[in-house]
């Protein structure tokens, strides 16, 4: 098991052996952008990695298409620092950015009357 930061929300994910770090984050009920589910075809649940590469697992030739394809669309994302959280695995614990996932515990704001 690896444990990945997601920031700014700042809250961790526990990732099993196994698992891609979407995987986790439906297990663990926290809200992270998808429109497929999970197919690498939406590119919603991208993320940038800001600590760890070492412990990315490998990138198969699926997700490296749709990588190219962000990379070049996005200004200042390189393929080092971006992955598709439904394909990637983690050796270790890694950082990560994803600015609108949010923990499972995470209130939602009250309205106001
Ligand atoms: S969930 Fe759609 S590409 Fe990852």
């Amino acid at each position: 098991m690896a444990v990945v930061r997601v920031d700014p929300a700042g809250f961790e994910l526990a990732v099993r052996d196994g698992e891609t770090l979407f995987e986790a984050a439906l297990r663990e009920g926290a809200r992270w952008p998808t429109i497929c589910y999970g197919q690498a075809r939406c590119t919603a649940c991208v993320v940038r990695v800001l600590d760890g590469h070492q412990h990315l697992g490998p990138i198969g030739d699926e997700e490296r298409d749709v990588l190219r394809q962000i990379t070049n669309r996005r200004r200042g994302w390189s393929v080092r620092d971006t992955r598709l959280a439904c394909r990637l695995m983690v050796t270790g614990d890694i950082t990560v950015e994803k600015r609108a996932a949010r923990p499972a515990a995470a209130e939602m704001p009250e309205n106001e009357e």
